[in-house]
């Protein structure tokens, strides 16, 4: 018998449109993922609603999301790729493990208190139990590994407390995930301000890079992108951080190293890296946006993949989830 793959979770929000960061960051690294974990990953659509959004523009982002993950390049008959709201065993096991979370804990997260600081006029209880539905989500599955940016660590170490609880007082329920250790992808930072994280929710327009950017615009993007008053294409993230971070996109896109790129550059100035750099991101992009289109107008075949992979969600996560319910002492339900 073949031996069992280790199970692996991830997802991403369904907010937004997807940046070059996510893609050279996450989506990229996810695609060969499947040849040594068996692979979920969620299009997290429930935790889009602790902000609000439009009804209309969030349906189609979701939809979008899937649809960019395969475009990306991950297989829907290898990897269960699903919406986390079609799957109720989420907002369920949620509920539980909110009573086993203490505020205490909560408090700590960081990303709350950012986030709360950002929506001053709406911070509400969704908001602040994130991270519990972010453990149900991994939990769910038994995750083995996830492999998350730095700024979701805080959030995977709580969903380890609260499992270790857990198990504490009823057994041997749920696997303890790991961070996801394998190689990673690169950081990529906004164009317009190099020492923040190129980001979906950016009001600078210009500042992130979006995967269904015409090739155009992208090359404008980079043309305006913010550096130093220097001339040298050189890699300093302390001191060149805006140069450092086109040369970080340009090594992942073209696979050079910080080495060759320096030389290749020196003594052309920075608006022929630009260009280049542009060029690159355009040309690895125009394939996905070419593979996007093409099966937006596919609905028989993405609504195929979402049911198959809804139903099996649904599948691995009711297992987990029945056997929660019976160790906490919940009466069954007469059929
Ligand atoms: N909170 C994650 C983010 O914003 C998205 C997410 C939700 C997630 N549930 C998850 C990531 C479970 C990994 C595992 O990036």
């Amino acid at each position: 018998m073949a031996e069992e793959k280790k199970i692996l979770y991830s997802g991403m929000q369904a907010t937004g449109t997807l940046t070059l960061g996510n893609y050279l960051g996450a989506l990229r690294n996810w695609i060969t993922l499947n040849e040594e974990y068996e692979c979920y990953f969620g299009v997290m659509d429930m935790h889009s609603i602790t902000v609000r959004q439009n009804p209309t523009e969030f349906r189609q982002k979701a939809r979008d999301l899937f649809t960019l993950y395969v475009a990306a390049g991950l297989d829907p008959e290898k990897n269960c790729i699903y919406f986390q709201s079609h799957v109720p065993c989420h907002a369920e096991l949620a509920w539980i493990l909110n009573c086993y979370t203490y505020m205490g804990e909560l408090n700590r997260m960081t990303q709350f208190k950012d986030k709360s600081a950002k929506h001053a006029d709406n911070i509400n209880a969704g908001l602040y139990t994130y991270p519990v539905l972010m453990a149900a989500d991994i939990l769910l599955y038994q995750a083995d590994v996830v492999p998350v940016g730095k700024d979701q660590l805080q959030h995977l170490e709580i969903t380890r407390d609260i499992a270790q609880r857990f198990n504490g007082v009823y057994g041997d329920v749920f696997k303890i995930p790991e961070p996801y250790t394998g190689k990673i992808g690169a950081r990529v930072m906004s164009l317009q301000d190099p020492m923040k994280k190129m980001s979906k929710s950016d009001e600078n327009p210009n500042a992130s890079v979006f995967l269904v950017d015409d090739a155009n615009v992208i090359r404008k993007k980079f043309k305006r992108a913010v550096t130093d008053s220097e001339t040298e294409v050189r890699y300093d993230v302390e001191n060149k951080p805006g140069i450092s971070n086109l040369m970080d996109i340009y090594s992942a896109t073209t696979g050079k190293s910080m080495e060759d790129i320096e030389k290749e550059f020196a003594g052309r100035g920075y608006g022929d890296f630009k260009t280049a750099v542009g060029d690159a991101v355009a040309d690895l992009l125009t394939p996905l946006q070419e593979r996007f289109a093409e099966l937006k107008k596919d609905k028989a075949y993405i609504d195929s993949m979402i049911k198959a992979n809804d139903e099996k969600a649904y599948y691995t996560s009711t297992k987990t989830l029945r056997k929660v319910k019976k160790k906490i002492g919940y009466t069954e339900m007469i059929r």
